[in-house]
């Protein structure tokens, strides 16, 4: 790997400040002092120090995002702010988000580069489970939830899968809780239309053994504790 290229991806700089470290003497391989952005090292051997501290390499990155409504779920887009668009300058290049959330679906949005747990997160045959909490407009009832608990049609070539409805209070407006193992496109939305009733606001608040962080505000991220990352990787096996 080439020289600037790990110290971006270590996220010690951006790539303007990392060559001007480089250039200034601050970065050494080895103790020898690097001064050519291009040098080729083994970011699994070599040590690499810029300005006096040892940087350590990890091959894979783990974030928790609480999405906010008004961006899109994807790297790049002409015309609205991603989710990309909320990580730091120096946040590395191969990121990417798991699965997708609506522009105004609200929550938990795992986003990495580990391209194999991301597979199996949103394989339909894994049945990882997503919970989300919704308003809905109308009275949520008893038989919604058996109906959505048999499989629902939705209009796809197959029913849903049973999912698990939780009622929180019925009225002119409900909440619910309602719990999927797919991702299909406007999923949970689509299964309100299917009982004629309408999401009126939707969020995301686990997906496997990951929750939503109370503390985690919308447009918020951190980075995955080792015991919440070696949960979900147990979880999607
Ligand atoms: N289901 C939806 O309808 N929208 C989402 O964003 C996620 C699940």
């Amino acid at each position: 790997m080439r020289l600037d290229k790990f110290l971006t991806e270590t996220g010690a700089g951006t790539r303007s400040e990392v060559k001007k470290w480089i250039k200034s003497g601050a970065v050494t391989v080895n103790g020898e002092s690097a001064k050519r952005p291009e040098l080729k090292i083994d970011e699994n051997r070599d040590v690499i120090c810029c300005c006096g501290q040892t940087l350590a390499y990890q091959a894979y990155e783990y974030y928790l995002f609480h999405k906010p409504a008004g961006c899109v779920t994807a790297t790049e887009d002409g015309r609205h702010r991603t989710v990309m668009d909320y990580l730091t300058e120096t946040a590395r290049k191969d990121l990417f988000p798991v699965g997708r959330l609506d522009i105004d679906t609200e929550g938990l949005l795992l986003i990495t580069n580990d391209g194999v747990l991301a597979h199996r997160l949103l394989s339909p045959t894994r049945h990882v489970p997503k919970t989300y909490y919704a308003r809905i407009a109308g009275r949520v009832t008893e038989e919604d939830g058996a109906l959505f608990a048999q499989g629902l049609e939705i209009g796809d070539d197959k029913p849903a899968k049973p999912a698990e409805l939780v009622i929180i209070r019925a009225g002119e407006e409900s909440e619910v809780t309602l719990t999927i193992t797919e991702g299909r496109y406007h999923q949970v939305k689509r299964m309100f239309e299917a009982v004629g009733k309408k999401v009126l606001y939707l969020k995301r608040l686990s997906m496997g053994s990951l929750v939503l962080p109370d503390d985690l505000h919308p447009g918020e991220y951190r980075a995955l504790t080792a015991e919440e990352l070696h949960d979900l990787k147990q979880c999607s096996v």
